[in-house]
């Protein structure tokens, strides 16, 4: 069971998104749990102030450390801290495999990545992991406090956000789908993109003829093995089209020539329909240098 601490100025941004679709349905299971921190709870001022100017000038206001460190305390003297994470534009870049990978450590970290402050993992003596996720506003949060108390800073894409309450929903999501039982079977993870390094096959379903365009014939055949095989080579040659930068290594190139094999004997119709065109056939051939 994993249980998340959200630190945030919003946490009605949480209530109603996370009470939906699997997120929703793997909370109600207690598979995971949320509590969301307000630091103005954390103030004694009349106006709860959690932000102040920038020393040196410069726009906007920034989150004082303070109110933040009292958050923590209060989670870590109750024992529910577990690792905290700064959502961050500055931080690493999230992925799938990071996603499935901290669900099977307990842990955001890895050896590659530079880990602040103390860390003991999310593994806590009550056999849960616990993170706590910190959502910045304004200019974003005291560099002080960074330095103090955060363990990982993550981030979702190179953009900025106004805040991060939905790169916290995003980890969250991305998280819960790898706990075990959260997804069922029909919806396993295994099978989608970035899971085994490649984008997934195009999905399809009835009606069989929808505005005059058809499916591939080989997912109406009921030859799983021939499907299956339909499914490796499409993933592969999309992969390559879409995203070439998801198969520069060797073995990989060499799954692509063979995928491009196959790609010849069928004919431009069901190549078509998979969503592929000879002409994008000879652009995976020349990006590889054939
Ligand atoms: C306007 S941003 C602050 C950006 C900061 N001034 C900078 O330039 O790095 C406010 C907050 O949004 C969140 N945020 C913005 N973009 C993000 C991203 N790409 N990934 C994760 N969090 C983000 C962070 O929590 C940040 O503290």
């Amino acid at each position: 069971m994993i249980h998340f601490n959200v630190i945030t100025i919003f946490p009605d941004f949480f209530h109603s998104s996370l009470d939906l679709g699997v997120v929703g349905k793997a909370i109600q299971a207690e598979k995971i749990t949320l509590e969301t921190i307000n630091p103005r709870a954390y103030t004694e001022d009349f106006h709860q102030s959690v932000d102040d100017r920038p020393f040196g000038g410069g726009d906007g206001m920034v989150m004082m450390g303070e109110p933040l460190m009292l958050a923590v305390e209060d989670l870590r003297s109750r024992q529910v801290l577990g690792e905290v994470i700064y959502l961050s534009p500055q931080g690493h870049v999230w992925n799938d495999d990071w996603a499935r990978k901290t669900v099977q450590r307990g842990s955001f970290l890895e050896s590659s990545l530079s880990s602040k402050g103390e860390n003991s993992g999310g593994r806590q003596s009550d056999g849960k992991i616990y993170f706590t996720l910190v959502c910045g506003r304004y200019a974003g949060i005291d560099f002080r406090w960074i330095q103090e108390v955060v363990n990982c800073e993550i981030s979702i894409g190179d953009y900025v956000l106004s805040g991060g309450e939905l790169p916290a929903m995003i980890l969250i999501d991305s998280l819960a789908r790898f706990v075990p039982g959260v997804l069922g079977n029909a919806e396993s993870p295994h099978n989608e993109s970035f899971y085994q390094g490649l984008l997934e096959a195009p999905q399809y379903t009835r009606p069989r003829l929808w505005r005059e365009q058809s499916v591939p014939e080989v997912l109406l055949s009921g030859d799983h093995k021939k499907i299956e095989d339909w499914r490796k080579q499409i993933s592969l040659l999309r992969t390559a089209l879409l995203r070439p930068d998801l198969i520069e290594d060797h073995k990989r190139q060499e799954a692509i020539r063979a995928a491009l094999g196959w790609a010849e004997k069928q004919s431009s119709d069901e190549l078509a329909v998979s969503g592929l065109s000879r002409g994008e056939i000879q652009k995976i051939r020349e990006s590889l240098g054939e």
